[in-house]
């Protein structure tokens, strides 16, 4: 099909493609639509997710930490829960949750249904139990009888579940500018943007941070190249990452490579909330994950060194 007098030449767009469909060539992939979601169950796991009835106290929901409208965090380096506490961890986004490989920092979680035993659960957050949550729900006539609608038994374990983990799935933040870029829209990134992604890759950062989320699809250690925990201080049970899990050796501080989608929006950063910027994030980055000092931004490229703004920002949270 010819298109005539825009005066320059458009590209033809890529077509979507599928979550069967294989990788694109480079360490970095386009974020593609979530397939086979069904809308009421979305809808559900929505309502769900900023209801504070699932917690003891009947004052926290998911959403009280993972804020949609903050980048899926609350903003602060430890949230707080029910019991009034700081949490050992810094709250990741729920946004493309759903491509990571695993879920928690320490990766303990194999899917999204299993995750929500973490918060639910746990004395900090939630604090309460599945029997306590469904009977609290049930008593709820216009929730059951949306749930019976969609799924046949009603309110159960596994349809909270489901529910949930089907609303997490859909916030996939699809056709992001950096994502027409990977689909082949040369124009679609900001010089300054498309010169931080080509420092990304030659640096080094996607060895690690790769994948349709830019992370999320390996565990390592943080202080490959020098000792992190030493210069922090003040080591936590925390700080130990995967060996919590495996208590081997070889998983000390070791943690699941965060997604660096929308990165930009979830300040502060890292797993322990230190960091209370991207550029501070960045010169950790370069000085203990590859032993070099981050590159000064020069007068005559504004913003450009190591800037992963630009790219990673999602088209959903506008
Ligand atoms: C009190 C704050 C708080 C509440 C409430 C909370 N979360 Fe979280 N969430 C966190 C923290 C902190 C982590 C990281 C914990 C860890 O890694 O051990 C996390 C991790 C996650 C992750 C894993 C993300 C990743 O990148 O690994 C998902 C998914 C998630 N939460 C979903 C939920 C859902 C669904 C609910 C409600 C049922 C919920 N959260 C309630 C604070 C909270
Ligand atoms: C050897 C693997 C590795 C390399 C190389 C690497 N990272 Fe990371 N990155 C990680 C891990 C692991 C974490 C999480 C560390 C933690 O919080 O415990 C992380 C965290 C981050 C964070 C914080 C994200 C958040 O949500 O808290 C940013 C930003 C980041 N990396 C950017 C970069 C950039 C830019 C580069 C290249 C200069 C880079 N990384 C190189 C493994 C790596």
């Amino acid at each position: 099909m010819a298109l005539i007098g825009c005066g320059r030449a458009v590209q033809t767009p890529a077509p979507l493609r599928t979550e069967e469909q294989s990788e694109a060539s480079g360490p970095i992939a386009a974020i593609v639509r979530p397939a086979r979601l069904e809308p009421s169950r979305i809808a559900l796991g929505e309502s769900l997710f900023s209801d504070a009835r699932l917690s003891s106290n009947g004052k926290v929901s998911c959403s009280t930490c993972h804020d949609l409208s903050r980048g899926g965090v609350d903003g602060s380096a430890r949230s707080v829960g029910v019991a009034g506490e700081s949490l050992p961890l810094n709250t990741p986004t729920v946004f493309n949750s759903a491509l990571n490989f695993r879920q928690f920092w320490d990766g303990r979680a194999l899917t999204l249904e299993a995750q929500i035993d973490g918060p639910l659960l746990s004395r900090l957050e939630m604090g309460s139990t599945w029997s306590v949550a469904l009977t609290t729900l049930r008593a709820d006539t216009h929730l059951a009888k949306r749930f019976a609608a969609s799924y046949g038994d009603g309110i159960t374990e596994a349809n909270v579940r489901d529910a949930l983990a089907s609303f997490e799935r859909s916030l996939a933040t699809v056709d992001a500018p950096f994502d027409r870029y990977l689909a082949g829209d040369q124009g679609a990134l900001a010089p300054s943007a498309l010169h931080g992604y080509e420092l990304f890759i030659s640096y080094g950062c996607s060895a690690c941070h790769q994948g349709r989320g830019v992370g999320g699809n390996m565990f390592q250690k943080l202080g490959v190249m020098a000792d992190y925990f030493a210069d922090r201080g003040q080591e936590t049970a925390a700080d130990l990452g995967r060996f919590n899990i495996t208590h081997d050796e070889a998983d000390r501080h070791v943690f699941k490579v965060p997604s660096l989608r929308n990165v930009a929006r979830t300040a502060p950063y890292l797993h322990d909330g230190s960091v209370a910027t991207l550029d501070g994030a960045i010169r950790i980055m370069a000085r203990y994950q590859l032993g070099r000092p981050r590159p000064r931004p020069g007068p005559s490229r504004p913003g450009s060194a190591l800037s992963v703004r630009g790219q990673l920002r999602s088209a959903r949270q506008g």
